[in-house]
């Protein structure tokens, strides 16, 4: 069907099209984006008949205030079977405008659309976001891919490495902002999963300066060894000490490769938190789909609703328990990540304490010489500080990653953060006993 949209009436464009922030409204398309069906609160908002909506591409509502960049990176996300949170801005009938988030779920021969209305301020950042991309799509007629490049780019300078990351952010600070609105109480597994983003932040962060520390005392045990050759015969005590000092080093720098992900190729911290984000988006995405599904529920018992909803009601319902157990599975994922993050840096600190032992000795050592040692004070001196700030860095990074353990815990389902510790918990102790840590 071809429904023509009504002409709008210019005059209301700048006005609101008011509807509750309780309300919560879905529709459903086939895999081409037309409506084949959706809630009354869709309906009334819209201000269409049923009769134009149903069969009318999902584009009878878009508003020209919205960046073609921005359905593009919709659309490429939904045909590769991937769920999509985005802020849009709709038309109704009547040229009003309402501003939605959207959590878009792919489903077996098309897909669903579930909407809140926003009022986080992080949807001031995405006024000024579309504002230039449309700018951009006008002006240096960028296409539709390469407006949503940039747009994605320009995500990057909000602090978000992928889109990915910013609507996952953004739909949690939705629900936040709704849930404090509305009087409930915060939503705690979301709100856990926020206050781990700065912990986590943190943990990279020390990890860089790890890295950037082994580096620094790489030419150590040689300088050691040039001191030591002018203080003693060859084979001496001070050129021993360097010698193990190096390799012990070198084994550190091997351990701190754990701190890689799986393959290797990238930070385990930076997995964590794509994995925290695609967790956020889940848990959010579930908490709004069995929000709508009550209320189809309840629209049902109370005879609210079309012909047929009954079947939407079922639709929803699967995709809720798809969400729920995506979300347990992505929560499982980051707390093995971070139980292997721990025990690393328990690891890592073990290792360093051995490769302490070998300054002490060059301590010793080097007051045996007496006065004759003064070449080596500078090296021990420098020695001394990069075991202080190692021994505090790794103390940071284990406090920082029992925080998002913790936090992880809270954001699981109870039933399941039980079983993971029963897992898990035990798993780590073992392994404490066993590397003589407890
Ligand atoms: C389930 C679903 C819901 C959608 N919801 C909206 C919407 O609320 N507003 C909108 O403008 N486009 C929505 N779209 C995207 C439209 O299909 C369309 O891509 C968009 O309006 C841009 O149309 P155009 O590229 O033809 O200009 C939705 C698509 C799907 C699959």
């Amino acid at each position: 069907m071809n429904i023509q949209a009504p002409a709008p009436d210019f005059a209301l464009k700048n006005e609101e099209a008011p509807f509750d922030i309780s309300e919560l409204f879905f529709s459903r398309t086939d895999e081409r984006g037309v409506i084949e069906a959706g809630n009354a609160v869709f309906q009334r908002v819209s201000g269409y008949e049923w009769s134009a909506l149903i069969g009318a591409p999902h584009k009878v509502v878009r508003h020209s205030d919205m960046p073609k960049g921005l359905f593009h990176i919709l659309w490429a996300r939904l045909k590769a079977g991937l769920p999509t949170g985005a802020y849009i801005k709709n038309r109704a009938a009547d040229g009003r405008y309402y501003w939605v988030y959207a959590i878009v779920t792919p489903i077996e021969g098309g897909y669903v659309s579930v909407r809140l209305k926003p009022t986080s301020p992080v949807l001031q950042t995405v006024f000024e976001e579309y504002a230039e991309a449309v700018r951009a799509e006008t002006e240096e007629g960028l296409s539709a891919e390469q407006s949503a490049a940039r747009m994605c780019e320009r995500v990057g300078g909000l602090g978000f490495a992928t889109y990915d990351a910013f609507s996952s952010y953004a739909i949690a600070n939705e629900i936040l902002a709704r849930d404090r609105a509305l009087g409930r109480e915060e939503d705690q597994r979301i709100k856990s999963l926020k206050f781990l983003l700065p912990a986590l932040k943190e943990i990279e962060s020390e990890q860089k300066k790890l890295f950037h520390a082994f580096e620094a005392i790489r030419g150590i045990p040689s300088n050691m060894r040039i001191v030591a050759s002018r203080l003693e015969p060859a084979g001496g005590p001070i050129s021993a000490i360097s010698q193990n000092y190096r390799l012990m080093s070198n084994e550190v720098t091997e351990q701190l490769s754990a701190f890689s992900s799986d393959d290797g190729s990238r930070n385990l911290s930076d997995t964590i938190l794509e994995r925290v984000y695609r967790a956020m988006f889940i848990v959010a995405a579930a908490r709004v789909q069995r929000e709508v599904g009550e209320n189809a529920h309840k629209a049902i018992q109370t005879g609210d609703q079309r012909d047929g909803f009954q079947y939407e009601s079922e639709v929803l319902e699967t995709i809720l328990e798809d969400y729920m157990r995506q979300s347990t599975e992505t929560l499982a994922s980051v707390y093995q990540d971070i139980a292997r993050l721990m025990q690393s840096s328990k690891d890592l600190k073990q290792l360093v304490t051995g490769l302490d032992s070998i300054r002490v000795l060059c301590r010793v050592e080097a007051g045996r010489l007496g006065s004759n040692s003064v070449a080596l004070t500078p090296v021990i001196d420098q020695l001394d500080r990069f075991h202080v700030d190692i021994d505090r860095t790794l103390e940071r990074i284990v406090e920082h990653a029992a925080e998002v353990k913790r936090l992880v815990e809270k954001a699981m389902p109870r039933s399941v953060s039980r079983t993971m510790y029963a897992v898990h918990g035990n798993m780590t102790r073992r392994g404490q006993r066993a590397n003589g840590l407890t």
